[in-house]
């Protein structure tokens, strides 16, 4: 049997503490924000709306910060450095983060976005580069980083978010410094299996190479084009609704459940861990459903699944719409912990349905042009997505949470259903793009 590369493993690591740290440090973004100023551990004392309109920017960025930290890698300084430089602006970030001023809030956060920026674009695409092309791994590959991903997401909240909600939020920051300075240290340890890998190349000048750059798009391009950008749409609202995690479901977490199990009163952050503990224990689930149901002939291409998953996952906040009104009959005005457990289960099966396919579809439909930045374009989209996650969470304190939730439902499953009917049309506009399949 074929083994992986050992510097999988390494780059498993790195990026399971780098998201320990960015998901441990989002989990308690927004509370630290609303969190009153001269409470026991104060935050900014923020309305929640300011409060989710940062969250909307941040998590933007940070994301959109992928177009020139790929760019930066592929012109001048190769993905490995790239990574490196990243993890420093992470770690300082964080600790920056850990004093307790305005400033350093700010500038905390900008370093992270930068850090963020150069690392997370860069060490997926050298997660790939660590196979040859055609090698059937490669996917498993990426299945395993995914997995670390996870790890990292749902032991941070855990352990950060309590801390910092229960002991102080600039003790819970600096936590999640401590993550990636472990995971620098993995990086580093481990670049004896990294060799040859994100490396700068140097372009190579082929004499009359960049002709072709300069011809119009075919009829056929143009039609793939087409279809990208439906698939940019799906992704956008994809996000957008998934990532109400972090802001709104997290302050509604906080202020509108009742967490008390056993006589003990959780704190809201560590209910973060919970999409991240459903993509672990369903992983596998999902994909073999799918593999089944591919093999019994059905009908199992990429705008399929992205349109059911993101179906399933609109659905999800049908539970927080049952929440709503579970907290406006109860005499504390508190909902039941289980819609909150109904909702990510659902948010994570459409996950899983949609975002392992998004990324390989979008390349295969890139003109060949356009091929290398799109990684960072990918990013970017999940970007966009999150800073719409924002301005939806920021509706709440006018329209009221149900209206929200319910409206999330009534658009993510209404976009689905249109992808659905016009399914036919799309495939063939994509001219086949989808027919090599290589497993
Ligand atoms: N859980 C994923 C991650 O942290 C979410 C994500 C998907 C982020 C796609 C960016 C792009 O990697």
């Amino acid at each position: 049997m074929k083994h992986h590369p050992k510097g999988l493993y390494i780059l498993f690591f790195t990026e399971l503490l780098e998201r320990f740290s960015y998901y441990g440090m989002r989990a308690i973004l927004v509370l630290y924000v609303i969190a009153n100023a001269q409470g026991a551990n104060p935050g900014l004392g923020w309305a929640e709306g300011d409060a989710l309109a940062l969250y909307g920017w941040y998590t933007m960025l940070v994301y959109v910060m992928s177009i020139p930290g790929g760019i930066l890698a592929d012109k001048w300084l190769g993905q490995k450095k790239m990574v490196f430089i990243g993890g420093l602006l992470i770690i300082a970030g964080q600790f920056v983060l850990a004093v307790d001023s305005l400033i350093a809030f700010y500038c905390g956060l900008a370093l992270i976005v930068l850090g963020v920026g150069g690392l997370k674009p860069n060490i997926s695409t050298m997660v790939g580069g660590l196979y040859k092309k055609g090698d059937l791994l490669r996917d498993k590959g990426f299945t395993i980083f995914y997995i670390g991903i996870n790890i990292g997401a749902a032991t941070a909240p855990l352990l950060v978010g309590y801390i910092g909600e229960t002991i102080g939020w600039h003790i819970g920051f600096s936590l999640a410094g401590f993550g990636m300075i472990l995971g620098q240290g993995v990086y580093i340890w481990g670049q004896k299996h990294l060799k040859g890998i994100g490396e700068y190349v140097a372009p190579v000048k082929i004499a009359g190479s960049d002709k072709r750059s300069h011809a119009p798009l075919t009829k056929i391009e143009k039609d793939r084009v087409f279809v990208l950008l439906i698939s940019f749409l799906v992704i956008i609202m994809f996000w957008g609704a998934y990532e109400q995690a972090g802001g709104l479901l997290n302050i509604y977490t906080k202020e509108k459940l009742n967490r008390f199990v056993m006589g003990w009163e959780i704190p809201a952050s560590v209910f973060q861990s919970l999409p991240a503990i459903y993509v672990i224990l369903l992983g596998t689930v999902v994909a073999g459903f799918w593999a089944k149901w591919q093999a019994k002939g059905k009908e199992a291409s990429s705008i399929f699944k992205m349109a059911v998953g993101i179906m399933i996952m609109g659905c999800g906040f049908l539970f927080m719409v049952g929440a709503s009104i579970d907290a406006a009959a109860s005499a504390d005005g508190k909902a039941a912990l289980y819609w909150l457990f109904g909702a990510y289960f659902l948010h994570v099966v459409g996950e899983l349905c949609a975002s392992p396919v998004a990324l390989s579809f979008i390349t295969k439909l890139a003109p060949v042009k356009y091929a290398s930045i799109m990684m960072g374009i990918y990013f970017a989209m999940t970007g966009l997505g999150n800073k719409l996650a924002g301005l939806i969470g920021e509706a709440a304190a006018d329209a009221g949470e149900k209206t929200v939730f319910f409206g999330i439902t009534f658009f993510t499953v209404g976009f689905g259903a249109l992808l659905l009917v016009f399914l036919k049309r799309l495939k063939a506009l994509t001219h086949g793009a989808e027919d090599v399949v290589l497993q």
